[in-house]
């Protein structure tokens, strides 16, 4: 197995936390979720630090992350959509790990946060979640790309299906 570790970047609802669970589980490999470990430091939630600290103090407890996580392999780390935003997280993250970027449509994106519990202060303000998400998606394009050593597609797939299809590139990495 490739010592290196697998990094999932992507949008707010593409799925990270789930395949990232999923990765762990089928190949026993560490889970690290960025979001969870700022939970679990804290004791507050995402939505209690952005609230009353704001998002940049948001942020460099998720840069403070990033930079403790140098001496980690073979592990699964799944980010928060918003880590691509400072270039030192990302050449901190390639430094050990593969970075692969999780993509879908608005539509699926859409139905995704809809499902799920979790509250995501950038997406919470207002009634209209598609514009939302259309405007945060453009405003970052660009840095997930340029971040992404592999695109994969999640349209359509299951979650097992997108953690096998990360898991058959990460293998055939030397
Ligand atoms: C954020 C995404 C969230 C969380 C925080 C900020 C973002 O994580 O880190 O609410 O800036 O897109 P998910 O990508 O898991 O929703």
């Amino acid at each position: 197995m490739n010592l290196k570790n697998i990094v999932l970047i992507g949008m707010s609802g593409v799925g990270k936390t789930v395949v990232g669970k999923n990765i762990s589980e089928k190949n026993n490999m560490k889970l690290i979720d960025t979001d969870d470990i700022i939970v679990c430091n804290s004791g507050k939630t995402i939505a209690y630090i952005f609230d009353n600290y704001g998002e940049n103090y948001f942020r460099s407890l998720e840069s403070n992350i990033i930079e403790n996580l140098s001496t980690e392999n073979n592990a699964i780390i799944s980010t928060g959509g918003g880590i691509i935003m400072d270039r030192k997280n990302i050449y901190s993250l390639k430094e050990n790990g593969i970075i692969f970027l999780l993509e879908a449509s608005l539509d699926t994106l859409i139905r995704n946060v809809n499902l799920s519990q979790e509250k995501r202060p950038l997406l919470e303000e207002g009634n209209n979640l598609r514009k939302k998400i259309e405007n945060i998606n453009r405003e970052r394009k660009d840095f997930y790309i340029s971040s992404a050593d592999y695109i994969i597609k999640v349209d359509n797939k299951s979650i097992e299906e997108i953690g096998d299809e990360i898991i058959s590139i990460f293998k055939q990495i030397k």
